[in-house]
């Protein structure tokens, strides 16, 4: 996810040396400055925006780049670069500026590279900006900037905003911000400073978090608190729709409409370690967390009164191969629900690892679907290319852009942000949504849905994140159910139709951080061999939310109950009659059918966190396993 700073020091000195700060190893090998001259303390803006920016590191990124205003010389010197922040600190001369902002980027419009990196710069290389988030109608805002004789050198949404900036103002950076906002659609957290109103940073907020720190030397700006933390714990958080502007005499914070803002100042107790979870025990509890914004994210600028558009090239095949490992192949599995459902095209998923020794039959009239959430896992890298080699069509659900597999085929982003917990969590609600978005497109184009099942449809979706949201409300329930099952010896997870895809994954995430042995079955499966694995009180998990098959798996849960287990159910929050069938019962909001088993994975995800935690399980980084697999 990227990461903006900012400082504005006021030229008492602060102490950025910690010993560790600047001996790191840049991509060729070199110790980058290692010290050089970081004295220790500074006024400067370079070392501190380095030390910010490095404490943003762990967010993930794959490109960095600073600026720095010299109010005194009235000059702004931009350096960035594709890379680490070491190799950052390695290019940039020493810059004079107690003025400045920085960034660490996570690409998602533009691929990773020194041009696309922030920050960016309006043509007159007068004002410069930093932003996270994504401005949907960038496009439209490009061609008529381009029109009115605007030069761009990037591929990023963001580029619209410094030349925006630049076409409003006149003499002041705050309105022309107000004003650039004004035309914009989309999530930002923004940083701004121009040589023509020196002495400011103008900071915005909407749907990105954004914080300032008041320090003795000055004022720090940041994403989270982790980096500023060193330096003050005192801070002011950004709220959606408030513009700042970050002075010698102070903070000025308005709406964007204009209307005076009074913040409060917090004071962060957190240790440095917490804040980078946000104060989330756990990276993977933070990311469970963060699912109504990466969902947010993912349908951003792709859905829209006329439907859905995913910007993609969508071939009109004859059958869909979906390809994948773990997690992203359960994903795989809804996907052919949901796309035979809405587009009528026969689907096919295969675990990657497997795919080659079918010896696949599969041609030019194929559309091969590789699903992954790093793009780099090995299988799936060789499962494409040898379906490319046999002239399949491709198209990757990837979220890290940039990636082995984004280099592959064309791809559609998941937009879920780095994920740092082992465990996938947030990238597996974010390639749903997708296959979703995917599936309604298609249907449209073939004539499969009527105008009015897309309108229905893209209703409910608008509704996703709101709904992820009140199932995390629902933690403690989850929290103490999950407690009660925390010393079980084995688990099944059973669902019909769309809901057994969902089963699977509540299974494995069960089993990858707490080693309880989980298995997943289609609950019209059980009779056919696992109903042999239950015994008085073994725990089963029914996914039994309302769709047509509600009625078939209260019979399936009958007999399991029949045989003494002890049934969690999983049902909406309408149903009256679930509790009459199972001991305990969790609940999603009311929602389409295709819909619900996102929000039940959420509730399995935080099932599977809360007993991992009970247990006292290394829940990040579980035993065995690592986050990118890069080995066949
Ligand atoms: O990066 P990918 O989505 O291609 O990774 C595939 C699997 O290794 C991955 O989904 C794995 O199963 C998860 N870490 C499980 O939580």
């Amino acid at each position: 996810m990227c990461g903006i700073v900012g400082y504005l020091g006021n030229g008492s000195a602060v102490d950025v040396w910690d010993g560790k700060c600047f001996t790191d190893v840049n991509a060729s090998g070199v110790d980058a400055r290692d010290g050089e001259f970081f004295t220790g303390v500074t006024s400067e803006a370079m070392p501190v925006l380095f030390d910010l920016l490095k404490k943003l590191e762990y967010r993930g990124y794959d490109s960095a780049g600073i600026a720095i205003l010299n109010d005194e010389n009235g000059e702004i010197r931009t350096f960035k670069t594709e890379g680490s922040v070491g190799d950052l600190i390695s290019i940039t001369p020493e810059l004079g500026g107690r003025i400045g902002i920085g960034h660490t980027r996570w690409a998602t419009h533009g691929k990773p590279s020194t041009k696309n990196a922030h920050p960016h710069s309006d043509g007159t290389g007068r004002i410069a900006l930093v932003h996270n988030g994504i401005i949907e109608n960038y496009a439209e805002i490009k061609d008529k900037l381009i029109e009115s004789g605007h030069e761009f050198r990037s591929e990023t949404d963001t580029e619209v905003l410094p030349h925006l900036i630049e076409e409003y103002y006149d003499g002041n950076l705050e309105s022309a911000v107000r004003n650039a906002l004004s035309m914009v659609r989309g999530s930002y957290a923004l940083a701004a400073i121009s040589v023509d109103d020196p002495g400011r940073i103008v900071v915005a907020r909407k749907d990105s978090p954004l914080v300032i720190g008041l320090g003795d030397g000055g004022f720090f700006v940041a994403s989270d608190v982790s980096g500023i933390l060193k330096y003050t714990r005192d801070v002011v958080f950004m709220n959606d729709g408030e513009i700042g502007v970050i002075t010698d005499a102070g903070i000025d914070i308005t709406t964007l409409e204009g209307v005076s803002v009074e913040k409060k100042i917090e004071t962060i107790e957190w240790d440095p370690e917490a804040a980078e979870k946000s104060g989330y025990e756990h990276f993977m509890l933070k990311e469970i967390f963060e699912q109504p914004d990466t969902i947010r994210d993912t349908f951003s600028g792709r859905i829209s009164a006329d439907g859905i558009d995913l910007g993609v090239a969508l071939p009109n095949v004859r059958r869909i191969v979906i390809i994948a490992c773990g997690t992203s192949y359960h994903a795989g599995l809804f996907g052919r629900y949901v796309l035979e459902r809405f587009a009528r095209i026969p689907v096919d998923v295969e675990i990657a690892s497997e795919f080659r020794y079918t010896d696949p039959i599969i041609d030019c009239g194929d559309l091969v679907i590789a699903i992954t959430q790093s793009g780099e896992t090995a299988d799936t890298l060789a499962a494409v290319r040898e379906a490319g080699s046999k002239g399949s069509q491709k198209l990757g659900i990837v979220n890290m852009l940039g990636s082995s597999i984004t280099r592959e085929c064309q791809c559609l982003l998941t937009r879920a942000g780095p994920e740092i917990g082992v465990a996938a969590t947030k990238s597996f609600t974010s390639q749903l949504a997708c296959l979703l978005l995917l599936s309604v497109q298609l249907g449209k184009a073939r004539k499969t849905l009527s105008t009015a099942d897309v309108n229905d449809f893209v209703y409910e979706l608008k509704q996703m994140s709101g709904n992820i949201q009140r199932v995390l409300n629902s933690a403690p329930d989850i929290r103490k159910c999950a407690t009660m099952f925390a010393d079980a010896d084995q688990f099944l997870f059973m669902g019909r139709g769309a809901n057994y895809p969902a089963a699977l994954e509540g299974a494995l995430k069960l089993k990858e951080i707490s080693y309880i042995p989980a298995e997943g079955f289609p609950a019209g499966e059980m009779k056919h061999g696992p109903l042999a694995l239950i015994y008085d009180g073994v725990p089963v998990v029914a996914i039994a939310t309302k769709d047509p098959v509600y009625e078939k798996t209260l019979g399936n849960i009958k007999e399991v109950k029949a045989r003494g287990a002890t049934v969690i159910g999983i049902a909406n929050e309408s149903d009256t009659e679930i509790a009459k069938y199972v001991d305990y019962v969790l609940r999603i909001p009311d929602t389409d059918p295709w819909i619900a088993p996102v929000l039940s994975s959420v509730v399995l995800q935080l099932f599977a966190y809360y007993v991992a935690h009970h247990r006292g399980c290394e829940i990040d980084k579980p035993r065995n396993l690592a986050k990118s697999v890069t080995v066949e």
